[in-house]
């Protein structure tokens, strides 16, 4: 009791000292700081963060082991004193604090490695969760490291749980929760590719990448109101000679109401900029770039600081503004918006990053007099993942139950008193599951594939209920890596086909004279690692003849090789643009669709569980010495749900153009993911352009806005590859055309399924050929997923064999469409 009271007044007085440094300044309504290990009180600007004593009623954990070290290396910063102590976790640790107020709260954790007794903490390795979030996982902290996350507790308590990685442990050296303005992060952002509004932003958890003042000084904690703390941009510039350091305005920075605030940013930040070396050469043409790391899959905000002290009030300044290579603000004019000096922010939302790196550049306008740009701070956050995680490492919090945050204690002497009942059946639960997985064992053959020589555990969790990569049981497919050697001839440079974000793709000849495609994986990539394991597993369970078919696999030393058969034409995409291959013809273009529609048709009913490929695009389609179509890599893909049939809620994964708005929004993954990505690659058929093409007008850049605007206005001939003009009968157009429309539905329940898209292509095919005798007007209007009943069934009948049969279709389906055709003109006639 004592305690809190004196704290109380400790925080009250806190909050007075805060209040007169900062008149505007926003005052936390909670606020627990700690120094972890520390056996007294520290006092870091003004602010006390209690001794681990008096922070221990917080804290539940089965072991107290608290470090300290006498390293002077990280004397330099104001915050020096907190890392010297530590608190390390050898088993999984709670603190658990009540937060007075909903809404916003920093979780600032401060790392610093040093060595105390027998633990080594460079060799560390914990994760750090709240109830609902992973913050941290499978963290190693790597010099003084301050990690700063941004959450929303709705709960009344905040509980931080620290978990060891197995056979690891856990430390921190300092912890802080302070309430945060709700006003800091609104609800919405700008997206682009696709454009749009990010709603929701108010249900993230955000980890703090990047806080930079450009052009200026470091910001420490105590010149901003939220001790925050903002680099300099030096480091992060890409060409440093290309950008100059204004003056600084410091004292001129206005906040004019409705925009800016001090607690955005202070005007340290925005009275400084960095802007664009453009001295005295009108031509000037280039960007000033900064590249900032990032993970891979993540989804970033992306805040922009900008305040005109450059320009005068008599020649406006113009500019474009770029995050990675999207014209986020074109012919942006800062002044437009707000007076000169006035400092505002924008806000926008990367997609999923699949590139390590964030760029974000200024270049110059051709509407300015005189090209010139100029950016005063820069913010990236990363946004928690579908799984609520901000680690691709780990994706749940520990279990956690509400209310069990309790000192060992009384953990101890709940379990005493467990009910002998709950024990027994407990037992006999465990014991019917090892059971259970010996049968599993029995059945199926096992093949762990070992990395660095460690059994497929390493894998982790998501391989180790049951998916673990399985084959039927005559796997025969593991080829030594002697002989991949051979077949590529060391892995010639010149034998290169193909680069992707696996690796390289080479030409191949086995030494029975079979030509082969060998896809060498970067051994390093974890990432790579699951995708490795993915495609086996699933090129071995499916088989079709437009899948392209898995030759063979080699894992010897570390390495991740996939062999598969030759496909002598490449990819659709090369045949489309970007090469002087000869040009398809409408109906060449129109079997490769429908090979391809096959293919994922195969997958995503063939087995009882339906395979989500999640990377349809049209240089994953292959074409081999015929033009035959096949479907070409399962890296990403995923099985859909046997228990829940509507949705697998997963990571966004895929490729940009391609990707379904649907999944992107609300991150549920469906077969309809599949068939919007399909309806892009028709488009691309048909049109023979790029899905992103940022070098076009606004409006054009994106294949599908921009094809689905003509197609509307029924006049998606307007915009065809002009090497069809002429050449598409109109009836055969209009279907495909609506084929795609369906397919590009916002809503995955308003399209079509794949197995209704074939059938469509199909019927484009003969209405190219006029087979139909009948008025095609007619038929066209019976659009997709609108088909009579009978012809529903027929259809399914069809389309739907079983696994087993599967192989046979193709060679049928010439002979069952014409069945189709005459079923359709009766169901019309009537
Ligand atoms: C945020 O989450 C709540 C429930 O958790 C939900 O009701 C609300 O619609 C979400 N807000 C947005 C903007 O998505
Ligand atoms: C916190 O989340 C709730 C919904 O879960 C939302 O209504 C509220 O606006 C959020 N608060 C802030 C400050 O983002
Ligand atoms: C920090 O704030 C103090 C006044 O509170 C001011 O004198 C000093 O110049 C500021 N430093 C920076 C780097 O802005
Ligand atoms: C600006 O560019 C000029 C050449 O155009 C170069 O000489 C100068 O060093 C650059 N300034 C900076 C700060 O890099
Ligand atoms: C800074 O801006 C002023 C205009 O406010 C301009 O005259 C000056 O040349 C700029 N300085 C640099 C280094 O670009
Ligand atoms: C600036 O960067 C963008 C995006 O990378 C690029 O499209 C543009 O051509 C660049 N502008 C100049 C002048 O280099
Ligand atoms: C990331 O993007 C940069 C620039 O666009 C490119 O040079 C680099 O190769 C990309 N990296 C990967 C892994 O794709
Ligand atoms: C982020 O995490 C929250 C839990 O805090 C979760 O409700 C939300 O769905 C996650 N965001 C996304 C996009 O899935």
């Amino acid at each position: 009791m004592m305690v809190w009271r004196v704290m109380k007044l400790l925080l009250w007085a806190l909050f007075i000292l805060y209040l007169a440094c900062f008149a505007n300044g926003f005052t936390p309504q909670d606020m627990y700081l700690i120094d972890c290990g520390s056996s007294s009180d520290t006092k870091v600007d003004d602010r006390t963060y209690l001794s681990d004593k008096s922070a221990a009623k917080y804290l539940s954990t089965p072991q107290d082991i608290l470090g300290t070290t006498s390293s002077n290396s990280i004397t330099s910063s104001e915050d020096a004193q907190l890392y010297k102590t530590a608190r390390i976790f050898t088993g999984t640790s709670s603190y658990k604090f009540s937060i007075s107020k909903s809404g916003r709260v920093w979780i600032r954790l401060y790392f610093f490695p040093f060595i105390y007794n027998n633990f080594n903490m460079n060799s560390a390795s914990f994760s750090v969760s709240t109830q609902k979030n992973v913050l941290l996982g499978n963290f190693t902290p790597k010099d003084p490291t301050m990690k700063e996350f941004l959450v929303n507790v709705t709960s009344g308590e905040l509980v931080i749980t620290f978990a060891p990685s197995s056979a690891s442990f856990a430390y921190v050296n300092a912890l802080e929760v302070v309430s945060a303005p709700d006003s800091l992060i609104t609800d919405d952002a700008v997206t682009f590719n696709p454009s749009g509004t990010f709603h929701g932003l108010v249900n993230y958890t955000l980890e703090t990448v990047a806080r930079v003042n450009m052009g200026g000084p470091l910001v420490t904690l105590k010149n901003d109101t939220l001790w925050r703390t903002w680099v300099n941009d030096g480091s992060f510039l890409v060409s440093p000679s290309f950008a100059v350091t204004n003056k600084s305005l410091i004292g001129s920075v206005k906040y004019p109401g409705g925009y800016a605030t001090e607690d955005i940013a202070p005007p340290t930040v925005y009275g400084t900029c960095t802007k664009m070396n453009s001295s005295g050469d009108p031509n000037s043409k280039f960007n000033v770039t900064w590249q900032f790391n990032v993970e891979l899959g993540f989804q970033y905000m992306v805040r922009l600081h900008f305040c005109d002290i450059v320009s005068d009030a008599a020649d406006e300044i113009f500019f474009n503004v770029f995050i990675n290579s999207f014209n986020v603000a074109p012919d942006f004019g800062p002044t437009v918006k707000v007076g000169l000096a006035d400092a505002f922010y924008m806000d926008y939302v990367t997609p999923l990053a699949n590139n390590n790196t964030v760029y974000v550049s200024i270049g110059p306008s051709t509407v300015s007099a005189s090209p010139d740009a100029f950016l005063n701070g820069l913010e990236i956050m990363k946004l928690n993942n579908s799984l609520g995680s901000l680690s691709a490492a780990v994706s749940e919090p520990p279990p956690f139950r509400q209310g069990s945050k309790k000192n060992v204690g009384m953990i101890v002497g709940l379990s005493i008193g467990v009910p002998l009942a709950l024990l027994v059946a407990l037992i006999v639960f465990l014991m019917r599951r090892r059971k259970k997985q010996v049968r599993l064992g029995h059945t199926k053959t096992w093949i762990p594939i070992s990395i660095n020589g460690t059994a497929s555990h390493t894998m982790g969790s998501k391989y180790s209920n049951g998916t673990t990569i399985s084959t039927a049981s005559n796997w025969s497919y593991r080829i030594p890596f002697a002989a991949v050697l051979e077949a590529t001839n060391d892995f010639d440079e010149s034998w290169v086909i193909g680069i992707g974000g696996f690796g390289k793709v080479y030409k191949g000849v086995l030494n029975d004279g079979t030509k082969v495609a060998v896809k060498r994986g970067n051994p390093r990539s974890q990432q790579g690692l699951s995708e490795f394991r993915t495609e086996i597993e699933m090129l071995s369970q499916f088989r079709h003849r437009h899948l392209v078919s898995l030759i063979g696999y080699c894992d010897e030393k570390n390495e991740m090789i996939l062999i598969y058969e030759y496909m002598e034409n490449g990819t659709v995409k090369s045949h489309l643009y970007g090469t002087d291959l000869p040009s398809l013809s409408w109906k060449q273009r129109l079997e490769i669709c429908i090979g391809a529609a096959r293919g994922l048709h195969y997958l995503h009913t063939g087995s009882t569980k339906a395979i989500i490929h999640r990377d349809v695009k049209s240089a994953n389609i292959l074409l081999d010495e015929n033009f035959l179509a096949k479907v070409a890599d399962f890296g990403l893909s995923k099985s859909g749900p046997e228990v829940d049939q509507t949705h697998v809620s997963t990571a966004v994964k895929g490729s940009f153009g391609y990707l379904d708005p649907e999944y992107f929004r609300r991150q549920q993954l469906t077969e309809k993911s599949d068939v919007y990505s399909f309806g892009v690659v028709l488009l691309e058929v048909l049109c023979a352009r790029p899905v992103i093409d940022p070098s076009l007008p606004r409006e054009m850049v994106n294949l599908a806005e921009w094809a689905m605007k003509w197609q509307k206005k029924g006049q998606l001939e307007q915009i065809i590859d002009p090497n069809l003009v002429g050449k598409i009968r109109p009836d055969s157009l209009r279907k495909y055309g609506e084929t795609a429309e369906k397919c590009l539905a916002d809503f995955g329940v308003d399209r079509p399924t794949m197995g209704d898209v074939l059938w469509n292509l199909e019927y484009a095919l003969q209405l190219q050929e006029a087979v139909i005798q009948n008025d095609p007007e007619e038929n066209s209007t019976n659009a997709i997923g609108e088909l009579s009943p009978q012809v529903n069934n027929f259809h399914h009948a069809d389309y739907t064999p079983s696994a087993a049969e599967m192989s046979h279709v193709d060679d049928l389906s010439g002979v069952s469409m014409s069945r189709v055709f005459s079923q359709l003109v009766k169901s019309e006639g009537r």
